[in-house]
């Protein structure tokens, strides 16, 4: 291993959102922190040496694109997934629920029906609602510990509420499913057979682990990409979130023109110059790194899973195939969504997602990050397990 993930990096008072202020939450001072989707650990050396250079340069004023970035983009998603991104289709935004948002805006009206399928990323039904869109539901199916899709509702509430537009969430946080091609084509052929745009969230498409491959949607056929955008990010990837820069792709001009009209009336311009040269540094130089991160992480995974079977049968894994964010089957401790909340927090003093937030179905689940040194995954699964023994 070139890189340690074992470190542990003091992340309090840096202006965290995951580790400052539990109080604000209700939560105890010492509460351990395994909810947002941020990784504990240092960027790739060579992300922290471009913006080591660019501080040290010491002037910041308005910059712009340039040639090696989109070949660094266009070339990662080349050698990953298989596919020829045009540079014309490129869109960059400060984030992917910014870009979720302006395509809502962008390409429907308001009262339009949208389509999502929970538990899913909560901002999807806020950016909808905020939007003054109509939330419509495809709900997953949960059966013997994994998640499905029931198409006959996807195309049935398509079809009822003539949805404009559907929120896909590929790889599925917090479910951590990994789409099949099959499952995915079903799914674009039924939006196409009803003119329904597809907002592909690919954010998590770089984790998938081992033996499981992930279909960036655009490569499933030419004929899909008229009513494509594609949201991309390498922030979840490389631990950039807070640098703010995500690259939209849309296909068809039209769609993009109204984009970009949205992008303009908010006075979007170019991106701030950290996240741009963050993002080139990690697609050209962060492939090591990155092989090395899965490893780690599906060496966590195989903590969690042999210590939940082992010593917490009350708690089941949902095996995910791909992200960092573990969907906890928590029904076995029979408490309602809001005393397991409590109980997580404020027992056995862990920070993480309620199930709720995603959806009423994750009411009985928790969300764990598990992106973090393995002795803090080992020191939080110890803690559960002895407030566990208190109840
Ligand atoms: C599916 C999904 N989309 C988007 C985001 C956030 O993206 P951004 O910070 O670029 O808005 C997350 C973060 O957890 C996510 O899980």
């Amino acid at each position: 291993m070139q890189y340690s993930f074992d470190q542990i990096v003091n992340r309090y008072h840096t202006s965290s959102i995951k580790y400052d202020h539990p109080e604000s939450f209700g939560l105890p001072d010492d509460v351990l922190p395994l909810w947002v989707a941020d990784m504990d650990f240092p960027v790739a050396p060579d992300i922290q040496k471009a913006l080591h250079e660019m501080a040290d340069h010491g002037i910041f004023g308005y910059s712009d694109n340039n040639e090696e970035y989109f070949d660094a983009v266009h070339h990662w998603f080349l050698t990953h997934f298989h596919w020829d991104a045009k540079k014309e289709w490129l869109k960059k935004t400060p984030g992917v629920v910014f870009a979720i948002g302006t395509a809502i805006r962008a390409l429907t009206n308001e009262g339009d029906a949208i389509l999502i399928q929970r538990p899913v990323y909560y901002p999807f039904s806020q950016m909808v609602k905020a939007n003054n869109r109509t939330l419509v539901n495809n709900p997953l199916t949960y059966e013997n510990g994994t998640y499905s899709i029931d198409f006959i509702d996807f195309e049935r509430k398509i079809q009822e509420n003539a949805v404009k537009m559907f929120i896909l969430c590929s790889p599925h946080n917090p479910v951590g499913r990994v789409w099949t091609k099959d499952e995915l084509l079903t799914m674009a052929q039924i939006c196409k057979k009803h003119n329904v745009i597809v907002v592909a969230d690919e954010i998590h498409c770089d984790f998938t682990y081992s033996g499981v491959t992930h279909t960036l949607f655009p490569t499933l056929g030419e004929e899909f990409l008229d009513t494509l955008v594609l949201c991309t990010a390498p922030s979840k990837t490389f631990n950039l979130a807070g640098l703010q820069a995500s690259n939209i792709f849309i296909p068809n001009k039209l769609l993009r023109d109204k984009f970009q009209a949205e992008l303009n009336r908010m006075g979007v311009i170019e991106l701030n110059r950290a996240g741009l040269l963050a993002c080139q540094a990690a697609y050209t130089y962060g492939e090591d790194w990155l092989k090395e991160l899965l490893l780690y992480l599906e060496g966590n995974l195989d903590l969690i899973r042999s210590f939940l079977s082992e010593r917490l049968p009350q708690i089941k894994l949902v095996e995910p195939q791909g992200t960092y964010l573990v969907w906890l089957d928590c029904s076995g401790l029979g408490l309602s969504g809001k005393e397991l909340n409590t109980f997580f927090g404020q027992k056995a003093k862990l920070w993480l997602d309620g199930g709720s937030m995603f959806g009423k179905e994750g009411a009985s689940f928790q969300r764990i990050n598990i992106a973090c040194p393995r002795s803090i995954l080992e020191k939080a699964l110890t803690q559960l397990e002895a407030a566990i023994r208190t109840l």
